[in-house]
């Protein structure tokens, strides 16, 4: 994502994303000196609260842009764009800007959901970056290694100011030996699955609404402010998100864990509302 800001953007650019979009697309926009052109996401009672209004992005385009930062899934919401709806707007999309298509849960997506693996569209539109990562469904966030797949132009101008050596040999180790082990990965998507489950029944029982979720975490709305909730959790040794700073204050996010992990939060969170 930085690679692409560098690449791209200067101080007399702009760079589009959404409201409650993940953190890093305000951070390498400033960085460069660029100016932020955030979009408003969808309301709260859309079919995805909070996620990303493709029409509101769109609106935002104008001659100065040349990045176009899209989460999906998004972190923190979890909320996802549909197939149909990304692809109109890669076609309405001006060639001359970046679209970034920065999938980093796209190993938790369900079929069903009808989040698209955007690799399809790389032949059909020489402006889109795909961005994944190894830190999450592969577990590797420790190693720091990552990928962007884009038109063989796109990739030159990104590879000129990448670092001759910017991922460590070990972790290329690693991860060329994670995308071969088919086998955790699906186990870490069923723990997902499970977990995701539980958390959204204990959430029913509680009366707590919650965000569609794509990803790995689900973004509970705990009827108080989220920080407070942190807190106590923390006290307890148990670490979550607040997203208070992601305009999200009455919201937390809520990784899943193992199974033990996730019945220890539930313990702790069933605590901290009664109290
Ligand atoms: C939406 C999104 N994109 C990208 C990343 C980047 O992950 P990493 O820098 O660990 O590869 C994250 C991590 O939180 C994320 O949530």
């Amino acid at each position: 994502l930085e690679l692409v800001a560098r690449a791209f953007l200067t101080s007399e650019h702009e760079a589009v994303f959404s409201e409650h979009a993940f953190a890093v697309y305000p951070i390498v926009t400033q960085a460069i000196g660029a100016t932020a052109r955030i979009a408003k996401a969808n309301p709260p009672d859309h079919e995805m609260p909070y996620g990303h209004d493709l029409d509101a992005m769109r609106a935002r385009v104008n001659e100065r842009t040349r990045v176009i930062f899209i989460a999906n899934p998004n972190n923190p919401t979890g909320t996802w764009l549909k197939t149909a709806a990304l692809e109109g707007f890669l076609k309405a999309v001006p060639e001359s800007v970046i679209v970034v298509l920065d999938e980093a849960y796209f190993e938790y997506v369900e079929p069903a959901m009808d989040c698209p693996n955007a690799l399809r569209w790389l032949d059909r539109f020489p402006n889109l970056v795909v961005t994944r990562t190894f830190s999450k469904a592969y577990g590797l966030a420790g190693l720091r290694v990552g990928y962007a797949v884009s038109s063989p132009p796109v990739a030159d101008l990104l590879n000129r100011v990448r670092e001759p050596f910017n991922v460590n040999s070990l972790a290329l180790v690693a991860a060329t030996a994670a995308l071969e082990d088919e086998a955790h990965l699906a186990r870490g998507k069923a723990v997902n699955r499970d977990g995701l489950a539980r958390l959204t029944v204990f959430c029913r029982q509680r009366g707590l609404a919650w965000l569609p979720s794509a990803g790995n975490f689900l973004c509970v709305e705990v009827g108080r402010p989220g920080r407070e909730v942190f807190l106590e959790l923390l006290k307890r040794g148990v670490i979550t998100r607040p997203v208070d700073n992601y305009g999200l204050p009455r919201f937390l996010r809520i990784s899943i864990g193992t199974e033990a992990e996730n019945a220890r939060l539930l313990d702790a969170l069933g605590d901290v509302l009664d109290g």
